[in-house]
């Protein structure tokens, strides 16, 4: 069994910052589940398939043309590492991940990354259910407000136009829907490490969670 480390939270909670660097410190893989269902929902614009037809998005799902590469990720042999990063795209992504035929489609896909040494992987079912066997599962989370200033300061970085209430009303909307959809919604595994970051600095935030790793997964970090 490859040992996996899920962590899941909402957008902005700093999971994909934070799995990113658990990932490096132990020279474990690290699965950015959430590139995933945002290159689907690329895929399903520049198809021309309508994201309200279950079984067309499913299709899509399953013949997706999609090859992580480190930071890249390439489409349809084209590299849209930039593309997916939008809000937008962040949108389109959770109208399709509430599809349930979807995420079935995607599920042996994000399982077979899983390989030895380990395996982090961050988004919002890892510990539910992609991985429910992951001997470490946590919860990140952060108040509206403050998940909002850091999406927004991620977005500026990489350059990008945005506005801080446009952004704060689409990161309500999006968390809603993940919240409440029927199929895999967002919420703590059960036994998962619930961590609220509100205030805390990444570095804060990083030595916790090492130190659930070392609890959890001992011999796993490097002297
Ligand atoms: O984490 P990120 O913001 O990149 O995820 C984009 C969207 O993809 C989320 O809002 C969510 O709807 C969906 N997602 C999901 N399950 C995951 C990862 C992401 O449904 N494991």
């Amino acid at each position: 069994m490859v040992p996996v480390i899920a962590i899941d939270g909402p957008s902005g909670s700093g999971k994909g910052t934070i799995a990113k660097l658990v990932a490096q410190r132990l020279g474990w893989h690290y699965l950015d589940s959430g590139a995933l269902y945002r290159a689907l929902g690329l895929a399903v614009d520049r198809h021309g398939i309508d994201p309200a037809d279950p079984a067309a998005v499913a299709d899509l799902a399953r013949r997706l043309d999609l090859r992580f590469d480190g930071e890249r990720i390439w489409l349809d042999g084209e590299d849209v590492s930039a593309a997916i990063r939008s809000e937008a795209a962040g949108n389109q992504a959770s109208r399709v991940a509430a599809i349930p035929e979807v995420r079935a489609a995607l599920l042996q896909w994000q399982r077979d990354y899983a390989r030895p040494p380990g395996l982090v992987a961050d988004g919002r079912d890892m510990g539910s259910v992609v991985f429910p066997r992951a001997p470490l599962r946590i919860f990140l989370d952060a108040s509206p407000e403050e998940r909002a200033q850091r999406r927004y300061n991620q977005l500026k970085e990489k350059g990008m136009d945005v506005s801080l209430p446009a952004l704060a009303e689409e990161i309500r909307e999006r968390d809603a829907r993940d919240r409440g959809r029927a199929a895999a919604p967002l919420v703590a595994a059960p036994g998962a490490f619930v961590l609220d970051s509100t205030g805390l600095s990444i570095d804060q935030v990083l030595a916790r969670v090492l130190a659930w790793v070392g609890a959890a997964l001992p011999g796993s970090l490097p002297q």
